[in-house]
């Protein structure tokens, strides 16, 4: 199409022509974008009390989701540095007969020492500065007395404020060498995470990544894990939209530039179904399989994505 781009997205099959940055152009008879069902000439048209014809307003009325400007963009990439410079610290000190506690400490030392702050330690009442999630752990592993041990997986995920910004990243790490299933795991989880990312860019939708992750992953033996999703982030943890990890080709919230979300597809070499310990946060494989996670921020640009804790898939 010239001169912009088709947005449909779902049901509501609206066709919205983006002519420059977060502008819109409405048609007189196109649905009324602030929802009423009416058509657009018999309802909002003409009112300015309303700024229906921004779709940064749009997806803010719509979907709950803040679009991200330049200066936001540049702050959540220097949280993200300092995500990846977290995580470079935790590979270098992970060996067998390390405690889990201990990457915390790192973490939390690390953090502060960049002028950030731990998004995890006291979110929802989470006791940790970061999650670390062992073999079967699927996410939300506590960090404690457990050790390391030699042949392991283990997820760290890390989520630092910097001058109020998030930005939220995690790998998963061999401890010492890996046996075939853990190399195996760890493989697929890394390529659904880059299927995924290869879906982002405007006029695709949240569905889509979804269904390159689930396609692929399924594919290969695995399965994917629903209950946890990516989310918005940036100005707070989670933020609108989710993001599964699984679902159809087209359907979902449009993506537009600006959008910041996380793709982090947890994938079970076993069955998907998890269990929730004691504790009340850590989530492990209902039939004990391994299970292994990536995930990165990333941006819609204009063209495509930028991811903004960027590190090699
Ligand atoms: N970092 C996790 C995510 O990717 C969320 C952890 S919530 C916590 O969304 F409380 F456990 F830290
Ligand atoms: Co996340
Ligand atoms: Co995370």
């Amino acid at each position: 199409m010239r001169g912009g781009l088709d947005l449909r997205s779902g049901k509501g099959r609206r066709k919205i022509v983006l002519r420059e940055k977060n502008i819109t152009k409405i048609g007189r008879n196109d649905p009324c974008p602030c929802g009423s069902g009416l058509k657009y000439k018999k309802c909002c048209l003409g009112k300015d009390n309303i700024k229906v014809n921004n779709l940064e307003e749009v997806y803010l009325r719509k979907y709950g989701i803040r679009l991200k400007r330049k200066k936001d963009i540049e702050a959540i990439k220097r949280a993200g540095i300092v995500a990846l410079k977290t995580l470079d610290l935790v590979e270098s000190n992970i060996r067998p007969g390390m405690a889990t506690k201990d990457i915390d400490r790192l973490v939390y030392d690390f953090t502060i020492e960049q002028g950030a702050v731990p998004a995890p330690l006291n979110y929802k009442g989470f006791p940790k500065s970061v999650c670390v999630s062992v073999n079967e752990v699927i996410c939300h592993g506590i960090p404690g007395d457990r050790l390391l041990q030699e042949g392991d997986i283990v997820n760290v995920d890390v989520t630092p404020i910097l001058n109020g910004y998030y930005a939220d990243a995690s790998k998963t790490f061999f401890v010492g060498s890996p046996g075939e299933d853990a190399r195996k795991i760890v493989a697929v989880a890394k390529e659904s995470l880059k299927r995924g990312i290869a879906q982002v860019r405007p006029g695709n939708t949240i569905g889509d990544i979804g269904w390159a992750i689930q396609t692929y992953a399924e594919a290969q033996g695995c399965s994917v894990v629903r209950e946890f999703v990516g989310h918005g982030v940036g100005f707070k943890f989670h933020e609108p939209p989710q993001v599964p990890h699984y679902g159809r080709k087209g359907e979902g919230i449009v993506l537009i530039p600006g959008m910041v979300f996380t793709v982090e597809p947890m994938i079970n070499l076993g069955q998907r179904h998890l269990k929730i310990l004691e504790d009340n946060w850590t989530a492990v494989t209902a039939d004990g399989s391994l299970s292994a996670q990536f995930e990165q921020t990333i941006l819609v640009t204009k063209d495509g994505w930028e991811s903004l804790t960027p590190y090699e898939l």
